[in-house]
């Protein structure tokens, strides 16, 4: 029987153990797999690191345009008539050369780690705010829902310049856009509900535009306003889109880790005891919760010619679909990828994927969850679970959506 078509079940796939098996048993069986399914257009599945990383260091045979994730036909066929594109957006993740570079360049230097660093003193006053919290919950919170969505959700949209009133209605967007398939977290089932989501995002930002055009403050904000590319100001499509990445990847990736992260370090309490009494380990640890959690599952490109992989013929213009958790607990490239390690040397894993698309804020991601954890671990005697997590049922960022826990604070 192929399983292949188990990755496109958000119930598979919004589960830790049942994703790393489905996984598993592809590396092992059909490491290469054609996907066919009724709701989506085919596929290739890659779940081999070694496979994926070749893939994604070569942006000119694999092309990011036209197809970037996995969206169920009737909606992509939806976006195409409205946008004109198959993603409906123009993010930087939709991109191929030479435009990719022209817009990455524009915040290249911002997201680089001197300037990220620079901010750690906010990061910190905003992770300590929420350990302060903790502390008020008395006892008990639900870490995820509490703590672990709005902490980075704070971070990203003070450094992009979105008003504190106005988080609570990003955060409820950013779910409808990545949940789309969890019936807690969709706006709807219909199509015109995927498209009103993205009409809203627009207008939001729309209106910031507008303002940092007429009031610049210096915030990422302004700098995306007002960016000449080829000495012209961007083309509004890609404007927007470029605040719609940077808000949307900027939180539930980095929510997802730190959600992830917590029920690691309760699961294996020497590490959370080696990591409180060893702080300089924090951006190792907070590499391998990255790695641990690999919270993007999934990004596809477009083969710009015919290729063979794995014994396989895939001709030019195919999709392949690459598997991030899977490379990242891939035996031939990690050691004991199922051990949860905070000193491990994390250089070669993918969670960020790699290549000219390697994510651009993967050193404020990784400051903002080794913050976080450099703040609670000292003032925190104990904390176990209060009930069994639940998880997100998404195919595409992926995470905890709760997790009850108790806690003693020192
Ligand atoms: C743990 C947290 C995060 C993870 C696991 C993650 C993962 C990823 C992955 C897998 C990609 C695609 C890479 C590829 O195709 O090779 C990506 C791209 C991107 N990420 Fe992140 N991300 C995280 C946090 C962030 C944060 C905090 C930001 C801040 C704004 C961000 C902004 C972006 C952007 C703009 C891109 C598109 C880059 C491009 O196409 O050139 N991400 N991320």
């Amino acid at each position: 029987m192929n399983r292949n078509r188990e990755m496109l079940d958000p119930v598979v796939m919004g589960h830790d153990a049942s994703m790393y098996s489905l996984f598993h048993y592809l590396r092992e069986h059909d490491p290469v797999s054609y996907v066919e399914h009724p709701d989506f257009e085919p596929f290739w599945a890659v779940t081999r690191h070694q496979d994926i990383k070749a893939i994604s260091q070569n942006n000119a045979a694999f092309l990011n345009n036209p197809r970037t994730v996995l969206v169920q036909r009737e909606f992509e066929q939806a976006l195409l008539a409205q946008f004109g594109t198959r993603n409906g957006l123009e993010t930087l993740i939709h991109m191929d050369n030479p435009k990719h570079r022209k817009l990455r360049n524009v915040t290249r230097d911002w997201f680089k780690p001197g300037p990220i660093d620079r901010l750690e003193p906010q990061v910190s006053a905003i992770a300590k705010s929420y350990v302060d919290k903790m502390e008020d919950m008395g006892g008990q919170c639900d870490f995820v829902k509490d703590i672990a969505l709005l902490y980075p959700l704070r971070v990203i949209m003070s450094i992009i310049g979105v008003a504190p009133e106005e988080e609570a209605m990003m955060l409820k967007l950013t779910q409808e856009l990545f949940g789309g398939q969890d019936p807690t977290q969709t706006r709807g089932q219909e199509v015109s509900d995927g498209l009103a989501v993205l009409m809203d995002f627009f207008t939001y930002f729309t209106g910031v535009v507008e303002d940092r055009k007429r009031n610049p403050t210096g915030d990422l904000a302004s700098l995306l306003a007002n960016a000449l590319v080829d000495g012209e100001p961007m083309e509004t499509l890609d404007q927007i889109s470029y605040f719609i990445i940077t808000a949307t990847a900027g939180h539930d990736t980095t929510s997802a880790t730190i959600g992830g992260g917590m029920k690691a370090l309760i699961e294996h309490p020497g590490e959370l005891a080696r990591l409180r009494d060893h702080p300089h380990l924090g951006k190792q640890a907070a590499r391998e919760m990255i790695r641990w959690v690999s919270p993007v599952r999934h990004m596809m490109r477009t083969t710009a010619e015919e290729i063979e992989l794995g014994g396989k013929t895939i001709k030019a213009g195919e999709n392949l679909c690459l598997w991030y958790p899977s490379a990242n607990r891939d035996s031939q490239a990690i050691d004991n990828p199922d051990v949860f390690d905070i000193e491990r040397d994390n250089r070669n894993q993918l969670a960020f994927g790699y290549g000219g698309h390697m994510c651009l804020g993967q050193h404020l991601a990784i400051l903002e969850v080794e913050v976080f954890f450099r703040e609670l671990l000292p003032r925190l005697r104990h904390i176990e679970l209060a009930k069994d997590p639940e998880w997100v049922k998404a195919i595409f960022v992926g995470g905890l959506k709760s997790m009850p826990v108790h806690y003693e604070m020192r």
